[in-house]
């Protein structure tokens, strides 16, 4: 025994002495030219000019301090290696361990990798170490600052470290800055930290850190910079110790969890001018001592569950310049304070509570940037004053109850560029100087009632979107509309404006939306509309247009919808219509059209539907047309007097009318049949019949079924794929119980990640819903078939984040907002690149017939996707779309199957919370490693946690808590591995990092 451990002293001996060897065996020269080798990695370039070819090699020299990024002392030692931004793609050598004079390392942005070397714990004269924003790997290992007794700086931020946080640090004498955010650490702070004795920044936000915040922080009387949040995710609140922190300056725990109510004490931080708490689950009131803090600047409390009133004695928090209150449960009036605050810059308080009127002089300090307070219960006017500094660029004002005119001031404000307004009940005239307006890239005020003529001047200014729907505008279209050069939304409808289009419209290069619906125009259709290239939607419906339809506008390449529906429009339709290949959507209904109705190229396949209430056209291939012929007049001769001639005319006639009869008689005939037989409401360009869609109803063409109804797939003459729905336990023969109107609605929906309805098929006992094929089947089949292998993270999360808009979509974007109700991997559905498309949304509410065990499954989704709220209250909304939607992610995560796999009564969610309480060290990385999808070989942890992070907030249990579909979307696209875009609080922090 003694012999081993003499050994291994010897052994340890003669380490010791290699090493001292080594170190007087090389010069700094050399060594440089060692760490140069394994700086540049694969791939890597720069430090160009360490080149050691100009010596001879001797090392006494002092070349190398001449190199870019090194500082020497006096005797030509390394003192600091200031490598900066610099495309290496390597590691640092253990060589470094030698530059035992250096005081300043900082290698930053350099894409190194690999471990921090642990020889570097000999660099015992460093003060200041910056490894920021690079890839090193591994356990940061406490011991490798044990001896830096001198070390006042550590950053290691945004980087690839793992382990338990080092306690080593609070050993060290000197040591103000402590950054070890955005990396992969774990577990929960350690309560030593509270023996730090000079540390001024602390920053761990980040990382997957848990467990409870430690009171004791609340010694570190030094500290001005603390930031915790963002990733990790603690248990319990924020410790009231906090208090104590005398010298606070920036409090940022956004994004990690917190729970309870905002503690009193922190009104105690006389210094703090940065309060970040928002994207946690805090509840009950705004603390009234925070009218201590009068150094507040940003004050953010934002995605939280606070109630209550904003406190009055805030009044106090003169220097506020940011006040995020959005989403949460406030109510009670915006203080008129408010109004007064000096510096105040941004204000947003959406989604909440709010009532009465805005502080009537908001704005007037000159400096209001961003006011958003959509989606509350506010009346009054709009101030007058919001501008007044110049300096405001959002004013987002939707959703409330607004009275009274848009101040006139507002047409002055140079500064902006977005306005919205849509849906209050605002009144008077368009400030006409808002047309004007040099930033304004978007006038969104549909739904008011606002009255007035457009102005005749308008500037050549940078309007995109011009969007005035629904309101009560008169007069004509001005002809400066023209100005507008990159206008690309132009929508009038539903206004009384009169008059023509003015020529200048033609002006409009990048329109892409002309919507004039609903107005009083006359006139014709102008032909310079033909030139407006890009239009790919015109709407001139419900006006008093007359005239033909000009053949130019048949030159427009790219229009998918035309509607010239219920105007006076008379002549023939010119087949040309036909040959416009983007055209899903046409519209000439209840003109005054003659002639035969045209069937050249893609005419054929528009329904009768939209032609109908043209009482003069003739049908499709009528061999005889009274009014085609009535139409050609001009060769009529006027000179016909003799007998014989009238008595030919007459047999004519006689024959013509016989045979228009016939026809008549066999149209009728026809369409009886076939309204007997099948009815299609095709929601766009459908290029099959009827027949070809029964023809696929057949076995072998089956390919799912599910609670309600069978899936077919079906091959259509042109080539075209269809997916065909069979709907069981509904007919139209039963009630309809809306069910016509709401497919009618789900036609309209238009969006790249949902699956569009094609159009409706029906008979007295059958239903066939027609869809766009997605030739990769569902989600759900190849994530739990053999082939899950194959869907590696990338496109998991690709799908995560495709199915989350289309959801959103729906929740969000279309009026009125459509429930899901059935969100589960098997409804989303991947077309051939893998892109997903949401399907089956709305449809489950009117199953109810069906029997009792898939009563559940249709209701309100499938078993295993139900939010717990429907058991008790049998209602579901967003929310539970969220729930479910929270559930598909952890199916992605996981690979697993919302239920069965884990034994009786446990689903995916109860699973992925039990193995998480099982875990020694938990944390959201560690969970999700323990859950992650064994067949995944290659996937970013950070991605990985973050879409652990965003399913576990959609599984809430209460329904508040979890995140709308736009926040989930929000939080998705955000990428995981620019932490400091994750939250303003991060972003806030940055100057201090380097
Ligand atoms: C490193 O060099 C950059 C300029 O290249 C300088 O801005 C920075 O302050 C230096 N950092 C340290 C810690 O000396
Ligand atoms: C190198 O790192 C920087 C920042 O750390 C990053 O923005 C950049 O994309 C990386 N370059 C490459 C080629 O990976």
């Amino acid at each position: 025994m003694s012999k081993l451990i003499a050994t291994n002293l010897l052994l340890l001996f003669v380490c010791h002495l290699h090493l001292i060897v080594i170190s007087h065996a090389f010069s700094d020269l050399e060594v440089l030219m060692f760490l140069k080798a394994s700086l540049i990695g694969p791939g890597g370039a720069g430090l160009d000019d360490w080149d050691d070819s100009k010596t001879g090699g001797d090392g006494g020299g002092s070349l190398h301090c001449s190199f870019s990024g090194v500082t020497c002392d006096d005797n030509s030692r390394v003192t600091s290696l200031n490598i900066t931004s610099v495309p290496l793609f390597g590691t640092i050598a253990p060589e470094i361990g030698l530059l035992d004079k250096l005081v300043n390392l900082s290698l930053v942005a350099d894409n190194l990798t690999g471990p921090i070397p642990p020889e570097m714990s000999k660099l015992t004269s460093l003060r200041i170490v910056y490894l920021s924003h690079n890839d090193f790997k591994g356990v940061l290992n406490g011991e490798l600052v044990m001896k830096m007794a001198e070390l006042e700086v550590f950053d290691c931020y945004d980087n690839s470290l793992t382990g338990l946080l080092p306690t080593e640090f609070v050993k060290l004498p000197k040591l103000r800055t402590l950054n070890l955010g955005g990396n992969f650490f774990y577990g929960s702070i350690p309560e030593e930290y509270a023996e730090f004795q000079t540390l001024e920044i602390l920053l761990l936000f980040g990382n997957g850190l848990s467990g409870r915040i430690p009171p004791g922080l609340g010694r570190l009387r030094n500290l001005q910079n603390l930031s915790l949040g963002y990733y990790n995710k603690y248990d319990g609140g924020i410790p009231p110790e906090f208090g104590s922190l005398s010298n606070l300056r920036h409090l940022d725990l956004g994004g990690c969890n917190l729970t309870g109510e905002i503690p009193a004490t922190l009104g105690k931080l006389k210094q703090m001018d940065t309060l970040f708490l928002q994207e946690n689950n805090l509840t009950g009131l705004l603390p009234v001592e925070f009218s201590g803090c009068i150094c507040l600047m940003s004050f953010d409390v934002s995605l939280n569950n606070l109630t209550g009133e904003i406190p009055m004695e805030y009044s106090a928090l003169k220097n506020l310049t940011l006040l995020n209150l959005f989403h949460n449960r406030f109510h009670g009036p915006v203080p008129s304070y408010v109004g007064d605050l000096p510096n105040l810059e941004v204000l947003q308080i959406w989604e909440n509570e709010f009532t009465f009127e805005l502080p009537e002089n908001l704005g007037s300090n000159g400096r209001l940037k961003q006011l958003d307070i959509s989606s509350n219960h506010i009346t009054g006017m709009i101030p007058r004053d919001l501008c007044k500094g110049g300096k405001l660029e959002m004013l987002i004002l939707m959703k409330n109850f607004l009275l009274g005119p848009i101040p006139e001031k507002l047409g002055e404000c140079k500064s902006l560029i977005e306005f919205r307004a849509m849906r209050n009940f605002l009144n008077g005239t368009i400030p006409a100087g808002m047309f004007n307006l040099p930033s304004l890239d978007m006038i969104e005020l549909t739904d008011n009632y606002l009255t007035g003529d457009l102005p005749q001047e308008i500037g050549n200014v940078k309007l995109g979107s011009l969007i005035l729907s629904n309101n009560r505008i008169t007069g004509n279209i001005p002809p400066a509309i023209g100005n507008l050069k990159e206008l690309q939304t132009l929508s009038l409808d539903m206004n009384q404006l009169v008059g023509g289009m003015p020529e200048e419209i033609s002006n409009l290069k990048k329109l892409s939306v002309l919507n004039l619906e609903g107005n009083g125009l006359t006139g014709e259709i102008p032909v310079f509309l033909s030139q407006c290239s890009k239009l790919t939607n015109l709407d001139l419906s419900r006006n008093n247009l007359h005239g033909v339809i000009p053949r130019e506008l048949t030159t427009l390449q790219v229009l998918n919808a035309l509607n010239l529906s219920r105007n006076q429009l008379t002549g023939e339709i010119p087949g040309e219509l036909g040959l416009m290949n983007g055209l899903t959507s046409l519209d000439l209904s209840y003109n005054d059209f003659t002639g035969v109705r045209p069937t050249d190229g893609l005419l054929k396949f528009f329904p009768n539907r939209s032609f109908e209430g043209n009482p003069n056209l003739c049908p499709p291939h009528a061999r005889i047309c009274a009014s085609a012929s009535n139409s050609g007049h001009g060769s009529r001769s006027g000179l016909m007097t003799t007998t014989s001639k009238i008595v030919i005319a007459l047999v004519a006639l006689l024959t013509v009318l016989l045979i228009f009869a016939c026809v008549w008689m066999k149209i009728r005939l026809r369409n009886f049949e076939k309204s007997r037989a099948w009815k299609l409401t095709p929601f766009q360009k459908l290029e099959f019949n009827t027949e070809d869609v029964l023809e696929c109803l057949k076995e072998e063409n089956i390919i799912g079924k599910g609670g309600a109804g069978i899936v077919y797939r079906g091959s259509m003459p042109a080539g075209v794929e269809v997916a065909i729905k069979r709907l069981i336990g509904h007919s139209a023969g039963q009630r309809d119980h809306g069910f016509t109107a709401e497919i009618q609605t789900l036609g309209k929906i238009r969006h790249r990640h949902i699956v569009r309805l094609l159009g409706y098929l029906c008979n007295k006992d059958t239903n066939l819903l027609l869809y766009e094929y997605m030739s990769n089947g569902s989600l759900g089949e190849i994530l739990h078939g053999n082939k899950g292998a194959h869907l590696q993270w990338e496109s998991r999360y690709r799908i995560a984040v495709e199915a989350a808009k289309g959801l959103c979509y729906l929740h969000h974007d279309c009026s009125p907002s459509i429930i899901h109700r059935d969100v589960k991997s098997n409804n989303i559905l991947l077309d051939s690149d893998y892109e997903a498309h949401v399907a089956d949304f709305g449809l489950a509410k009117f199953f109810h017939n069906n029997g009792a065990s898939e009563c559940m499954s249709s209701i309100a989704g499938s078993y295993g996707y139900i939010a717990p709220e429907y058991a008790y209250t049998l209602k579901i909304d967003q929310k539970s779309d969220v729930y479910s939607f929270g559930v598909v992610l952890l199916e992605l995560i996981t690979g697993r199957k919302p239920v069965g796999e884990f034994g009786e009564g446990v689903d995916i969610v109860m699973w992925v919370r039990n193995t998480m309480s099982e875990l020694s060290k938990p944390s959201d990385a560690a969970s999700v490693l323990a859950i992650l999808d064994s067949r995944l070989t290659q996937y970013p942890l950070a991605s990985a946690v973050n879409l652990f992070k965003i399913a576990m907030m959609c599984v809430e249990d209460e329904s508040s808590a979890r995140p709308t579909m736009r926040a989930v979307v929000h939080m998705l696209t955000s990428s995981p591995l620019q932490i400091a875009g994750a939250g303003a609080g991060a972003a806030e922090v940055q100057p201090n990092l380097l």
